[in-house]
């Protein structure tokens, strides 16, 4: 009998009840079993970059075990920037491996939704401003998590671009822009990754809410794609009990302890009751649940028991930390530098020292450890580097202390929190301003000392983090001002930013001759950092997003709205429609401070007799790489495809294929990169490059 058959038997063997306690949560993070049939309640955790640690069943409190740390992983902004399927699909298998070790069964990631302004607080969970890039990388990652027998749950379907007013905000969407922008990533992990579930959006598209969207849940998503998993309420996403009920929604979540009163359990069984919702409907939910426990091995047969804190594990996050890292800048071909060269070395920036695996909201975890950068750089030079580090910057350690959980304040209003954020500004701490200078002077003091200078800055989960937007891309705590007084001081400083969204760099970028960029890399992301600014990594990451100049210059603020009316409806219009990202500052030639696909190695690569040959739903697309340096290296080649008589609506070029090829000193290899949905329609140009404006090859195709 399929599982489907069995689960409809066992439904028929429960009680109202008994299935509504399947369908909701009874703990924050888990729903009820039922003991007398034995089936086993649902346990469920965050997140995206590691299994978070444990709470209270009833209440927003860590618990405190000492058995909850776990390996971190990079975000996945940074796995975005390896450009590498395969190490997708690992850091998919460490995540599901270390929940199924630590007795879960659905794991809350990855996080796919497309990075539409750089201001979206949550970008870091996220993979890319490209739907591509998106589902070839998260695609695989879903599919790693699921080889543990663990579920993975693609979240936030759909449309939760922003954090500004979350809860309640309401898309406005062009449906061109919806299906090829926003949802090809959830396609391709629901359907041809088939993961066992997906969790609904907080917010609304055209005047729904997500959770209980007939057009998102139903028409698309059962009905068109065919999805048979099961959905699952973003935490205290629901907002009624008969569209939900009656809607594709099958597991409630929230983030209030009165269990019993949320919308799909004791108000849906009196609704049951009297008649006015149909038992079918909680029939049909719990037919899925029972069909996912069944895929997991849950209601027996052979399942999995997975492992936390493996070494491989940590070999696998310090790999992938290596490959994210990005070399924006070497234009003196200062960085490698030399460890054996350097006796004294001074290490400036709060970001070389700060633990960030803490922070960001859900994402948050307790790191098993989390190797800093200055660690890192201490660790690879060894004892007869003097290393000497100052913060040059702080943050305000006043306005950070609040005593209530965020989670269990985030049901609350833009006003209420508001009305939080400006007590807590009050209690910026007197003297900030005095006490960031004396940091900066002495740093700039001592930059002129030391010949070897590297400033480590960025972002922190102050900025990168859930329930909020930036308001602009510039550098918190008067960084810029540090950094173009250390540039003026000793102009050879090597920068390094790390953070998991881009920055403003216009006020000293034309200073600096060295600049890399570093995500939040995992636990191993330190070391990682360490090893590519003294050479014992060739960095091959490249940009998953555009990096502007500033936010304006991203098509979600020069045409659409971010983040939208903040009254009434609350609606925000999408009227950049498909130009996100790249494809919007290309086709409107709007330059970005590092364009999409951007990223340096220290060797040079070289491509040459490109051609394109014509399959079932593609191209394949052959080209020549070839590493002209000295040292190991590895490319990110890119596809772009530029229609040759373009309408108005369409992009100038939108990204196809890439593989990434792995070169010895003098090695040549021909790489044959499939570009997808390419039909012959149009007359069509094949861009073939090394970014999305390093383009190195060209290949025209007349239509057929
Ligand atoms: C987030 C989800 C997360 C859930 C549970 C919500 O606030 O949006 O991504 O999985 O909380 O912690």
């Amino acid at each position: 009998m399929d599982y489907r058959e069995k689960a409809k038997e066992l439904v028929q063997q429960m009680t109202l009840e008994e299935k509504i306690g399947m369908i909701h949560g009874e703990q924050l993070f888990q729903t009820a079993g039922v003991p007398r049939l034995e089936i086993p309640p649902l346990k469920m955790s965050d997140g995206p970059m590691g299994v978070r640690h444990e709470f209270e069943p009833a209440q927003w409190k860590t618990i405190g075990y000492s058995d909850d740390y776990v390996t971190y992983l990079p975000c996945n902004s940074a796995l975005a920037a390896t450009w590498n399927r395969r190490l997708a699909y690992e850091m998919g298998e460490v995540l599901g491996e270390e929940a199924r070790g630590r007795g879960k069964d659905v794991i809350l990631a990855p996080g796919i939704n497309i990075k539409r302004s750089p201001l979206c607080g949550r970008n870091f969970e996220y993979f890319s401003e490209d739907p591509y890039l998106t589902k070839e990388l998260a695609a695989p990652f879903v599919e790693g998590v699921q080889s543990c027998d663990v579920a993975a749950c693609v979240k936030h379907f759909a449309l939760n671009n922003q954090e500004t007013n979350r809860l309640i905000v309401d898309v406005e969407i062009e449906e061109k822009a919806l299906r090829d922008i926003y949802l090809p990533a959830f396609y391709d992990t629901l359907i041809k990754a088939k993961s066992h579930s997906v969790m609904g959006a907080y917010n609304k598209i055209r005047g729904e809410h997500c959770c209980q969207s007939k057009y998102l849940l139903e028409d698309i998503l059962r009905k068109e794609w065919g999805y048979d998993g099961v959905v699952i309420s973003d935490w205290g996403a629901v907002h009624d009990t008969e569209l939900a009920a009656n809607s594709q929604l099958d597991i409630e979540m929230s983030v209030t302890y009165d269990f019993d009163q949320y919308f799909m359990a004791e108000p849906l069984r009196e609704k049951i009751e009297k008649g006015e919702i149909a038992e079918e409907q909680v029939d049909e939910k719990v037919i899925n649940i029972l069909v996912l426990m069944m895929r997991l091995h849950m209601l027996g047969g052979e399942r999995k028991a997975g492992a936390y804190n493996t070494p491989i594990h940590r070999q696998r996050a310090l790999e992938t930390a290596r490959e994210s890292v990005v070399l924006l800048k070497n234009e003196k071909k200062r960085l490698p530098l030399k460890a054996e060269n350097v006796r004294k070395l001074l290490v400036i920036g709060e970001n070389a020292e700060c633990i960030h695996s803490n922070g960001g909201g859900s994402a948050e975890i307790k790191a098993l450890y989390e190797i800093t950068p200055l660690m890192g750089i201490k660790t690879l030079l060894g004892g007869n580097t003097q290393v000497h580090y100052v913060k040059g910057y702080c943050r305000d350690e006043a306005s950070k202390e609040s005593d209530v959980n965020w989670q269990e304040d985030s049901l609350k209003g833009e006003a209420e929190k508001e009305e939080d954020s400006q007590k807590s500004a009050s209690k910026i701490s007197k003297g900030l301003a005095e006490k960031r200078k004396c940091l900066r002077d002495e740093a700039v003091v001592l930059a002129k000392e030391y010949e070897q200078v590297i400033l480590i800055g960025g972002l922190n989960h102050e900025q990168d983090s859930e329930g909020n937007d930036r308001s602009d891309m510039k550098l918190p705590y008067e960084q810029d001002l540090l950094i173009q007084e250390v540039l003026k001081t000793n102009p050879d400083t090597t920068v390094v930013m790390t953070g998991g969204s881009p920055v403003e760099m216009g006020e000293w970028l034309s200073m600096a001759h060295t600049l890399v960029w570093g995500w939040y890399g995992g636990m191993e992301g330190g070391t990682a950092l360490a090893e590519v600014l003294f050479g014992r990594v060739n960095p091959s990451g490249k940009l998953p997003e555009t990096f502007y100049k500033k936010h304006t210059d991203c098509s979600a603020h020069a045409l659409g709205e971010f983040p939208g009316e903040e009254k009434g409806d609350y609606k925000v219009h999408y009227k950049e429609s498909i130009f996100v990202g790249y494809r919007y500052n290309d086709t409107f030639e709007v330059e970005p401070e590092f364009c999409f696909g951007h990223g340096l190695s220290y060797t040079e690569f070289s491509y040459g007799n490109a051609r394109a040959e014509r399959v079932e739903n593609g191209v394949n697309v052959f080209c020549t790489i070839t590493n002209e340096g000295t040292r190991k290296g590895a490319e990110s080649a890119q596809v772009y495809v530029t229609p040759l008589h373009k309408s108005k609506d369409e992009p100038f070029q939108e990204l196809r294929g890439f593989e990434k090829v792995e070169l010895e000193p003098q090695e040549a290899k021909e790489v044959c990169i499939f570009a997808e949905n390419v039909t012959g329609e149009k007359d069509i140009e094949i861009r073939i490059g090394s970014s999305s404006r390093d383009i190195r090859q060209v290949v025209k195709l007349a239509k057929w």
